[in-house]
């Protein structure tokens, strides 16, 4: 019988290597010629360890060797192979096994000690999405002078309008994508409680599970991402922007390699975490009155989609504008001004927007707005349809 001769890379091996590899030039590395991956593991003797792994934890064996004394093996299970041996000289320390249920697995026990030293952690496949409480605040974020843009990737800029990110609860980025044409992305979902995407300049080209062929979304449009859609960006026009709001504000974005995209139709009331999709087109949508009189508004959809949980609305200006001062018991309340000028005046302080700039308001507190002729403004709070106080102030 022919024993498969492996051996372990010694750190003189490893050296070499990073020096072939740091005097490399790029794109030499021709992965057609990769077939598969194994971990080290040192192990001082080996049946013990191999004994745990296949029995305790259900590896499989894939080889052993030499036969008359077996110093080293090679196991498989959960999508990886260990290359256990005694020869090894740098081993990995720490093995994450990710469970339905982890602690139901090992008694409650998280971490478990393999004979050979190294650590066992069971963790989560599937983490539970965690929401922090709201934290709010009155943040306003303007455009002119300071605002700050971070490079994200793929010439991506990412401009924080929620810096404080009210405790964790919501983000809130204007996101400029500076150069067009194809966008490096892949199919992906996002565990979240809500998010949406508006464009707010140029187009952007994406594609949503179960949603038919890729569409273009245009200035003024915006889609809710309900929970774990799968879905791909495209392709841009250059210097397209977009405003996304997502709760919470750190989230699991996954990819997924299974499900090509565009996939089959789903029917429109197919949920998604309990969220509809919905896509709101501008061009074609009704304006109908919003709370403050002198205003109207284009609903998104996105309070129905959401069964109640946000509403998303194009707001501008109509007509005279009494001045009313209001409150809503809110836990997210965002102001994003796309023309004209927006002022909030609240006590003693007022704060005047223009195009670009941004504010949200704390549940409960009181409020005016006043607004130039030309104001449109988008606005999302959540609920969608809050308990709200309204005062005349003449
Ligand atoms: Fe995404």
């Amino acid at each position: 019988m022919t024993e498969a001769v492996l051996t372990s890379p010694s750190a003189e091996h490893l050296e070499q290597a990073q020096t072939a590899i740091n005097t490399m030039p790029d794109n030499v590395i021709d992965t057609t010629q990769f077939k598969s991956a194994l971990v080290p593991m040192y192990c001082p003797e080996l049946v013990p360890s191999l004994n745990y792994f296949v029995n305790q934890l259900g590896f499989r064996i894939d080889a052993i060797f030499p036969a008359d004394a077996p110093a080293t093996a090679i196991v498989s299970g959960y999508g990886l192979s260990l290359y256990l041996s005694v020869h090894v000289t740098q081993g990995v320390q720490t093995l994450h096994l990710l469970c339905t249920a982890p602690d139901l697995a090992a008694g409650g026990q998280r971490e478990l000690l393999a004979p050979n030293g190294v650590k066992i952690r069971l963790a989560h496949v599937d983490p539970p999405m965690k929401s922090p409480t709201t934290r709010q605040a009155l943040v306003l974020s303007t455009m002119d002078g300071d605002a700050e843009w971070s490079v994200g990737r793929a010439g991506l800029r990412y401009r924080d309008l929620l810096p404080d990110r009210h405790g964790g609860a919501f983000i809130a980025s204007h996101i400029a994508i500076l150069e067009g044409g194809p966008v490096p992305d892949y199919v992906h979902f996002h565990k979240v409680r809500f998010q949406m995407i508006f464009c707010r300049k140029g187009w952007v080209r994406v594609v949503y599970e179960g949603q038919g062929e890729p569409f273009i979304l245009n200035a003024g449009d915006c889609v809710l991402q309900p929970p774990t859609i799968r879905h791909r960006v495209l392709e841009s026009s250059a210097g397209a922007e977009v405003v996304e709001i997502g709760s919470p504000a750190e989230h699991i974005t996954m990819a997924d390699h299974d499900l090509p995209l565009p996939s089959a139709p789903l029917p429109p009331e197919h949920l998604f975490g309990g969220q509809r999709f919905t896509r709101h087109i501008k061009a074609e949508a009704a304006w109908t009155d919003w709370r403050l009189k002198g205003f109207e508004a284009q609903n998104t959809g996105i309070e129905a989609a959401t069964d109640g949980l946000a509403a998303v609305r194009l707001v501008r200006v109509t007509g005279a504008r009494p001045a009313v001062v209001q409150s809503h018991a809110t836990e997210f309340c965002f102001y994003f001004v796309l023309s004209g000028s927006l002022t909030v005046t609240q006590g003693a302080a007022s704060y005047t927007l223009n195009k670009d700039d941004s504010i949200t308001i704390p549940g409960q507190m009181p409020y005016a707005l006043a607004a130039s002729p030309d104001l449109e403004m988008l606005e999302v709070m959540l609920p969608g349809s809050p308990e709200i106080l309204l005062e005349d102030v003449n």
